[in-house]
């Protein structure tokens, strides 16, 4: 081979080995997407912050939003299943909120459609926050006077409902989101932006398969409307170990939600940003380490054993869609003025 030749095969190697094995790395939108009824606004999103810190509004008056989707680390509560009133506890572990705007369906199985669906049923959820009806929880609201001006800049006058209450928690939880994570930065070309064992973690991600349901800038799955949701069966593949270990077949998943039996162990695959922050993890917060969590993905949905350096790789990189965090301040609730409103 002639040196011409041979800078020629060099050439076509290079652009071989620096071909990308899967081309659709997207960073994350700088706004997130309103449904058209609920555009966002500064007031929204301010009386929406207070909704959601405000723990008067459940029956016993220690169950806010935040107990569970704590906004001041990583959106969920660290538990495997969360604790509502009286210490009750449910059957799934909490998702996070940060970037929970980016589902186009709420919920593991999918059963809301939009955030503003969504934040109804905490309320009335007997081991969440454990109101009877909406309406009473509303009614709370209502006899403090401190939320109407909030109400009114955010609505109009008299526009104290529970639709625009959850309009505002909507609106609120839409300002959730960390698009300037060194994975945004480094796909928006800032190439030193994540350490080589990121770069090398990216593309295992992908040769591996899990780009094939983690895909998009949030990493769950293809770009749908609001209410369409993408789902796949988790496990895939029932036959190993882990199945059995984390009891990963007992919820059946959006089955519990629908009904049909081919919805049988079908979840919505979920983002994958600040999951560094978010252990344990899945729907039955089985699994309480990253590393292993991987591993079990591998297995459970693509069949394959990863050797510890993919493994590794592969949490680096997610390591990589972790924040930064926007700064959150407490909100200053408005008190009712010589009397308590919980009775429970
Ligand atoms: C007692 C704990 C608890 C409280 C209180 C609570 N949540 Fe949740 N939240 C959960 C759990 C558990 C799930 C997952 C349930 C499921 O998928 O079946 C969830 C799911 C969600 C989701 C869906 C996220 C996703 O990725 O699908 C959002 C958004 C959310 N909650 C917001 C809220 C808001 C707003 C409030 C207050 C009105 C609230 N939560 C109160 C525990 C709680
Ligand atoms: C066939 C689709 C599919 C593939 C392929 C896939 N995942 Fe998942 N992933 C899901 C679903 C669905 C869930 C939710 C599981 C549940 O209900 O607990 C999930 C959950 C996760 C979680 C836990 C999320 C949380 O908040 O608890 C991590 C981490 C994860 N996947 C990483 C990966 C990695 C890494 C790969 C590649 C090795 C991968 N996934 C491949 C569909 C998939």
């Amino acid at each position: 081979m002639n040196n011409k030749n041979l800078m020629g095969a060099v050439v076509a190697v290079m652009m071989l080995s620096s071909m990308p094995v899967f081309a659709g790395w997207e960073a994350l939108p700088e706004v997130a997407p309103a449904p058209e009824d609920n555009p966002t606004t500064d007031a929204k999103v301010t009386l929406g912050k207070m909704l959601f810190m405000d723990p008067r509004f459940s029956s016993t008056g220690t169950v806010s939003c935040n107990s569970c989707h704590n906004v001041m680390e990583g959106g969920d509560d660290s538990r495997t299943f969360s604790m509502g009133v009286h210490g009750k506890t449910g059957g799934r572990n909490a998702p996070t909120v940060w970037n929970s705007a980016f589902h186009s369906v709420q919920f593991w199985d999918g059963r809301a459609d939009l955030l503003e669906d969504q934040a109804k049923g905490p309320v009335t959820n007997p081991v969440e926050m454990g109101v009877t009806e909406i309406e009473q929880a509303m009614d709370k609201v209502r006899a403090i006077p401190g939320y109407a001006p909030y109400f009114d800049e955010a609505f109009g006058k008299d526009s104290m409902t529970v639709v625009n209450a959850a309009k505002a928690v909507a609106a609120f939880e839409r300002t959730l989101i960390t698009p300037d994570s060194p994975y945004d930065k480094y796909v928006k070309g800032d190439k030193k932006a994540m350490t080589a064992q990121q770069v090398s973690g990216m593309e295992t991600f992908a040769a591996t398969g899990c780009t094939s349901c983690h895909s998009g800038a949030a990493f769950n799955g293809p770009k749908m409307e609001f209410g369409q949701g993408f789902y796949t069966k988790f496990p895939t593949f029932a036959d190993n170990g882990y199945n059995k270990k984390y009891d990963l077949s007992a919820d059946k998943g959006r089955e519990e939600a629908t009904g049909k039996v081919a919805d049988a162990h079908m979840f919505r695959v979920p983002t994958l940003r600040n999951i560094t922050d978010t252990a344990p993890y899945f729907h039955n917060g089985s699994v309480n380490d990253l590393t292993e969590a991987v591993s079990v993905m591998a297995k459970t949905q693509l069949n394959k054993d990863l050797s510890d350096k993919e493994v590794k790789d592969i949490v680096a990189f997610l390591g990589a869609l972790t924040g930064p965090y926007p700064e959150i301040v407490m909100p200053r609730l408005p008190a009712t003025s010589g009397y308590s409103l919980v009775v429970d």
